[in-house]
C-alpha cells in the first residue's frame, strides 16, 4: 500500500524503514500507520457521502487509545463491548454522547458504567436484558437510550466463528419476540428506544448479505412505528471487509454504500456503521525476527520467528491468510512453514509458503494484522505481550510498552 512499501530496499512505514523500528523497539513489534487509518476512515465517509450517518469504529479491532484517539480525531464516534471498552474509549477523550455499547452478555458494572457515563446508548440483545437496563436506569435515577439488536436471520458467508446474523448463533432478538418486545418496551419506565440494530459477522464480501438483512430491518422499522415507537438511528453493524491475500481482493466499500445508500436513505433515520476490520487490519502490521531456519529429514522447511500465536491468532483460530514479507527486500524466494514459538502445532502463521528468502537475524513483516492482532494477545507460554509503535508521517512514536515478567505476575497474590 501507499502507507507500507519498499523503499531502497527496505520495507518502510510511512517512510520509516522497519528495520530501524525493529532494532529500536525490539521485536516482535505492532507498527500502525496513523495515516493509514485517517484514509480508510476518509475512504468510508467518502463511500457513505450524502447519507446522513454517523461512523462508530468498532474498538475491538484495536482498542490501544492512540488508535481510537486517531479515528476519534477524524469525527469518528465509537463502538464498545464492554465496561472495559468504555473506559478505553473515554480515555482516548472520545465524547460520551459518541459512544455506543453492544455485547451480548452485558454485566451489571457495564450497564451502570454506561449509563452514568451518559453513552449515545445500550444496545440490547434479548428481552432479559432490556428489564435488566430498565432496573439499573431506574436505580439510578435515569433513562436509558437503548437500541434493540435484531436477529434478521441471514447467514453471511464467512468463517464460522464470525457470521453472526444467523438464527443459530446466540446474537440479537429473534422476529418470533417482536411483540412482547414491544409490549414489554411500552411498559419500561426507564427506557428510551431509540435505535435497531443489526450485526451480520464480520469479512463479508458479498454486498447481497447487507441487503437481504437490511430488508429485514426495514420490515422491523415499519412494525415498530406501527407499534408507535418513533426512533432515531438504524444501525447496521461491521462486517466491511479487508484483502488479506491480493489473489482474493475485497469487494470495494463504494459497492456496499451503492448498493445500500438508496434502502438507507428512504427511512430518514440517522444510519449509524461500525466498521473495525475495514480501519484498522492494513493500517498495522506485525514485524519478527527469524530467529532460525531448520530444515527436517522429509525437506521440510522452517522459518521459526519471534512472534507467535500469542500476538497474531487469526491464522491458527480461522485459518486466516496473511501476506509475508521480508523487511529486506528479496530476489529469491524460499517455501517455508513460518511458524512461532509457542508450543502448539497450531502456532503457525503460514504452511508451505513461497517467502522472500531469508536468513537467521532478519526480519519479516505480517501484514494486516492492525485489526484483531494486538487486541486478541495474551500470555500464553510466559509471552510478554509485544509493544506497539505509531508511525506519523515518518515519525515513530511508542505507543504501548512491551509488557515486563513483573506484570505477568502482578495480580498474583505474593507468596
Ligand atoms: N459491531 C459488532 C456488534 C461486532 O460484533 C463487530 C465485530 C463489529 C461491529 C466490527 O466488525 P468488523 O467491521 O471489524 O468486521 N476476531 C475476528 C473478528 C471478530 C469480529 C467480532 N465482532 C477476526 O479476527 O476475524
Amino acid at each position: 500500500s501507499r502507507f507500507f512499501s519498499y523503499q531502497n530496499g527496505e520495507l518502510n512505514c510511512e517512510g520509516a524503514g522497519l528495520e530501524a523500528l525493529a532494532e529500536r523497539y525490539g521485536t516482535p513489534l505492532f507498527v500502525m500507520s496513523r495515516n493509514a487509518l485517517k484514509n480508510q476512515y476518509a475512504a468510508f465517509e467518502d463511500a457513505f457521502s450524502g447519507l446522513d450517518h454517523f461512523t462508530c469504529y468498532s474498538v475491538k479491532a484495536n482498542f490501544n487509545i492512540h488508535v481510537i484517539e486517531a479515528l476519534a480525531e477524524e469525527g469518528a464516534g465509537c463502538d464498545v463491548n464492554s465496561g472495559g471498552e468504555l473506559f478505553r474509549a473515554l480515555k482516548a477523550g472520545v465524547d460520551p454522547r459518541k459512544i455506543i455499547m453492544a455485547g451480548v452478555g452485558k454485566s451489571e458494572s457495564d450497564i451502570e458504567y454506561a449509563l452514568s457515563s451518559d453513552i449515545l446508548m445500550l444496545k440490547a440483545e434479548s428481552l432479559s436484558e432490556l428489564r435488566h437496563i430498565d432496573t439499573v436506569a431506574g436505580r439510578l435515577g435515569v433513562v436509558a437510550r437503548v437500541g434493540v439488536r435484531i436477529n434478521p436471520n441471514v447467514t453471511a458467508e464467512t468463517h464460522p466463528y464470525i457470521t453472526t446474523g444467523d438464527s443459530k448463533e446466540k446474537f440479537g432478538i429473534d422476529e418470533a419476540s417482536f411483540e412482547e418486545m414491544f409490549r414489554l418496551l411500552g411498559s419500561l419506565k426507564h427506557l428510551r428506544l431509540v435505535c435497531l440494530d443489526m450485526h451480520i459477522g464480520s469479512q463479508i464480501f458479498d454486498t447481497g448479505f447487507f441487503h437481504a438483512a437490511t430488508e429485514k430491518l426495514l420490515d422491523v422499522l415499519e412494525a415498530t412505528r406501527s407499534a408507535g415507537f418513533a426512533i432515531e438511528f438504524l444501525d447496521i453493524g461491521g462486517g466491511f471487509p479487508v484483502t488479506y491475500d491480493p489473489q482474493d481482493p475485497a469487494t470495494p466499500i463504494g459497492d456496499f454504500a451503492e448498493r445500500l445508500k438508496p434502502m438507507l436513505e428512504t427511512t430518514g433515520l440517522t444510519i449509524i456503521f461500525e466498521p473495525g476490520r475495514f480501519l484498522a487490519a492494513n493500517s498495522g502490521l506485525l514485524l519478527t525476527r527469524v530467529q532460525y531456519r531448520k530444515r527436517n529429514h522429509i525437506g521440510k522447511e522452517f522459518l521459526i520467528v519471534d512472534a507467535g500465536m500469542t500476538e497474531l491468532i487469526r491464522p491458527a483460530l480461522y485459518q486466516s491468510h496473511h501476506e509475508i514479507l521480508p523487511v529486506r527486500e528479496r530476489d529469491t524466494t524460499m517455501i517455508a512453514d513460518v511458524v512461532g514459538p509457542v508450543c502448539e502445532s497450531g502456532d503457525f502463521f503460514a504452511r508451505a509458503r513461497t517467502v522472500g528468502a531469508v536468513n537467521e537475524g532478519e526480519y519479516m513483516a505480517i501484514l494486516s494484522a492492525g485489526a484483531y492482532g494486538a487486541v486478541m494477545s495474551n500470555n500464553y507460554n510466559g509471552r510478554l505481550r509485544p509493544a506497539e509503535v505509531m508511525v506519523d508521517q515518518g515519525q515513530d512514536r511508542l505507543i504501548r510498552r512491551r509488557d515486563t515478567y513483573d506484570q505477568l505476575i502482578q495480580n498474583e497474590v505474593d507468596l
